[in-house]
């Protein structure tokens, strides 16, 4: 099992990452000093999975335990769906000493999360992360939400967990694709900032997708450090947190043109690419370090053309999205593989010139 420290002052925690480690849950609260009781938060296929494993465990060693279950999917994340857990909590006699676990993928650790930030204006709070995208990112960095009136994270709050536990061996039961969705988060987070990791993956990227124990482990372990010091540095995205935002800008006008048919990891990888041609025709980035790009999304089963869609309508998104100023548009670029930076000043008729032309 390895450990990071997230150094957050008086909300620094702990992140343990390792396979089996979620049969360690029980000492882990308690080291933390978690007692009493514990609502587990989780949806029915991963209660099956992992949830009621967890749930006898934890009763075994003294702890109280209700599990809340909530169906899968991004619908869910709803203040509607938030309503009904404060209720189901009242029920249950949860109170400010109880502590709440979200053990699932970022869906259930967002939702789980602001539940945790409001009720009773906050009680303790656990990361049980399973997917990929929540081991490497959603867990981490203590942003909570839910969607509201069509809008992605609008209602939400900053509430960091009182620890994380990410068990990698829960990955090998996560479907293919949501392990390309949390590849691009890792890739990402790889080429803003540790280019020694990003060789890393170039040179072992076939035993991650065969989910070869020791590599899973590494490649969270090194991406949640990234995401983990970044947040240490700028908790509340007044700077340098934007970076982790590489591959969004185009990537989110994407998701939302496509009517989210399009994946938030394709997108992304998409997006990505996107941004280092835009480095590279600006002279920033040279032809090697996007060639690097490139290879490593394609190996990891992630596009690296611009989906066939109306490029029209995805300006329009991008715009609405962003500000603008004398038809410029702030965007996070690549000066070489593991450093990234923020621009104020990209032309946005060089954004229109990359969408256009699929090839460099
Ligand atoms: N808070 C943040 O900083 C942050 C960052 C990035 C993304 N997010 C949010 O995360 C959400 C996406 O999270 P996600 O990609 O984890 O998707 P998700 O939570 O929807 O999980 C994907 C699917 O995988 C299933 N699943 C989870 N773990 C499993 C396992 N071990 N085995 C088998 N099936 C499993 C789930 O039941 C679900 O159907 C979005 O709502 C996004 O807004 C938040
Ligand atoms: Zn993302």
């Amino acid at each position: 099992m390895r450990t990071i420290r997230a150094e957050l002052g008086a909300n620094s925690h702990n992140i343990y990452i390792g396979p089996g480690i979620l049969g360690n849950t029980t000492f882990l609260l308690k080291e933390t000093g978690l007692s009493g009781k514990v609502v587990i938060v989780t949806d029915p296929v991963i209660d099956g999975l992992y949830g009621q494993d967890l749930k006898r465990g934890l009763i075994q060693a003294g702890y109280k335990v209700t599990t809340l279950l909530v169906p899968r999917g991004e619908d869910n994340k709803s203040l509607e769906t938030a309503g009904r857990l404060y209720h189901d909590l009242t029920d249950n006699y949860a109170d400010r000493t109880t502590s709440i676990l979200a053990l699932g993928g970022g869906v259930i650790g967002d939702l789980a999360g602001f539940v945790a930030s409001t009720y009773m204006r906050g009680v303790p709070f656990i990361q049980v992360p399973t997917t990929l995208l929540a081991q490497v990112d959603s867990s981490i960095g203590g942003k909570v939400a839910v969607d509201h009136g069509q809008i992605k994270n609008k209602v939400g709050a900053f509430y960091q967990p009182r620890l994380i536990i990410s068990d990698t061996e829960t990955l090998k039961t996560l479907p293919s694709c949501e392990m390309a969705n949390g590849m691009a988060e890792v890739i990402k987070s790889a080429a803003i900032r540790n280019e020694r990791f990003f060789a890393f993956l170039e040179d072992n990227l076939a035993s991650i997708k065969d989910l070869d124990l020791p590599c899973l482990e590494e490649t969270v372990f090194q991406t949640a450090k990234i995401k983990a010091e970044i947040v240490e540095k700028d908790e509340r995205e007044l700077g340098l947190r934007a970076i982790l935002n590489y591959g969004h800008t185009i990537g989110h006008a994407i998701e939302t043109v496509s009517e989210l048919a399009i994946e938030h990891g394709k997108a992304v990888a998409f997006g990505m690419i996107a941004a280092a041609r835009i480095s590279h025709k600006m002279g920033i980035l040279d032809y090697a370090g996007l060639n690097r790009l490139r290879e490593l999304v394609g190996k990891a089963d992630l596009p690296t053309q611009m989906p066939r869609m109306d490029k029209v309508a995805t300006m329009q998104a991008l715009k609405h999205d962003k500000k603008i100023r004398n038809d410029k548009i702030r965007f996070v670029l690549l000066k070489a593989i593991g450093d990234a930076f923020i621009a104020d000043n990209v032309d946005l008729s060089l954004v229109e010139e990359v969408l256009e032309a699929s090839e460099t």
